[in-house]
């Protein structure tokens, strides 16, 4: 396992052995992506949508960073009936997320998928869905850019979540940071501080997995 830097390895280690593990599609996915080196969320986050999932229970979430469809499918799978519209930009794995959700459609079938390839910050500007939830897991760099262009599509009271905010350590200290992310870590710096002023949100900060932010619209609640 990859040192976080982020939670004390033993404590991450002891929540992993508390998440439930995952047969059927998942726990299919689980092992593609370990064997073909693909980045999906780990354990302890993918546990942490599921509950936050069942509390909030959205009819639309947008995500973008589809991977090869394990997100989208592990928050369909919570869902009663709805939408998720999601966002790749790799060919391979848009094609590999359409299988998963051929797979996906006949276990959870009130929830349509719909796949959108090509860049985020250009996709984004051809939506006009109204989302309850926001996921963006995509390049660390662009979550600002990327934020600009789905905000306005947040429904009020709806929840942005955003991964790998603390980015192997590097955002909270330069003890940790290496030379050539330095503009990532700039960013993802600037979009914390700018997540957590800003006056229609409430955001939280979770030193959990690479570290997740979660702002919700306060929507004319103070
Ligand atoms: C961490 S993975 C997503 C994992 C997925 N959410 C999951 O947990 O199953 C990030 C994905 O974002 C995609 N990506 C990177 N930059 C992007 C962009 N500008 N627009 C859309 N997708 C992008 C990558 O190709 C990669 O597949």
């Amino acid at each position: 396992m990859i040192e976080s830097k982020i939670v004390d390895p033993y404590v991450e280690s002891y929540i992993k052995t508390l998440v439930p593990t995952h047969t059927g599609l998942l726990g299919a996915l689980e092992v593609y992506a370990e064997e073909h080196h693909v980045p999906i969320v780990q354990s302890e986050i993918a546990q942490y949508l599921k509950v936050m999932l069942k509390i909030k229970q959205p009819r639309a979430i947008l995500e973008i960073g589809t991977a090869i469809g394990y997100s989208a499918s592990l928050m369909a799978l919570e869902m009663q009936s709805g939408i998720i519209e999601t966002i790749e930009l790799k060919e391979e794995m848009y094609q590999k997320a359409s299988e998963t959700f051929a797979e996906l459609k006949s276990i959870a079938p009130r929830v349509e998928v719909i796949q959108h390839l090509g860049d985020a910050a250009e996709v984004l500007q051809t939506l006009n869905g109204k989302y309850d939830m926001i996921f963006i897991d995509a390049a660390k760099g662009h979550y600002k850019a990327f934020f600009d262009l789905c905000y306005p599509m947040l429904k009020d009271e709806g929840i942005i979540v955003s991964d790998n905010v603390l980015y192997k350590g590097m955002i909270a200290t330069n003890e940790y940071l290496v030379r050539r992310k330095i503009t990532i870590v700039k960013r993802m710096r600037k979009y914390l501080a700018f997540l957590t002023t800003h006056p229609e949100l409430e955001t939280t900060v979770l030193p959990m997995g690479d570290g997740l932010a979660i702002s919700i619209k306060k929507g004319g609640h103070a």
